[in-house]
């Protein structure tokens, strides 16, 4: 989510700044690299369920923790709820 914001593309608004409890941060991953994610905790799921928009590939990008691994992701920011 840091990273998202600090590139300027896209509008995301992260309004609890990573806590997990806001949902404003929703992303779709590339599906090549959901297998490299940590898994979802029961409250990013909770708050993933409540969105309209949920996919397969939604995650909070504030819960996505970045490493080299994850060179290359690829993401698509959500729409508003
Ligand atoms: S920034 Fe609020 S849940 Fe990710």
């Amino acid at each position: 989510m840091e990273a998202l914001r600090e590139t300027g593309f896209g509008e995301i608004l992260a309004l609890c700044g990573g806590c997990c409890s806001c949902a404003t941060c929703h992303v779709y991953v590339d599906p090549a690299f959901l297998s490299q994610l940590p898994g979802q905790s029961a409250d990013e799921d909770a708050l993933l369920e409540s969105s309209s928009h949920r996919r397969e590939t939604s995650r909070l990008s504030c819960q996505i923790p970045l490493s080299d691994g994850l060179d290359g992701l690829a993401i698509v920011i959500a729409p508003e709820d």
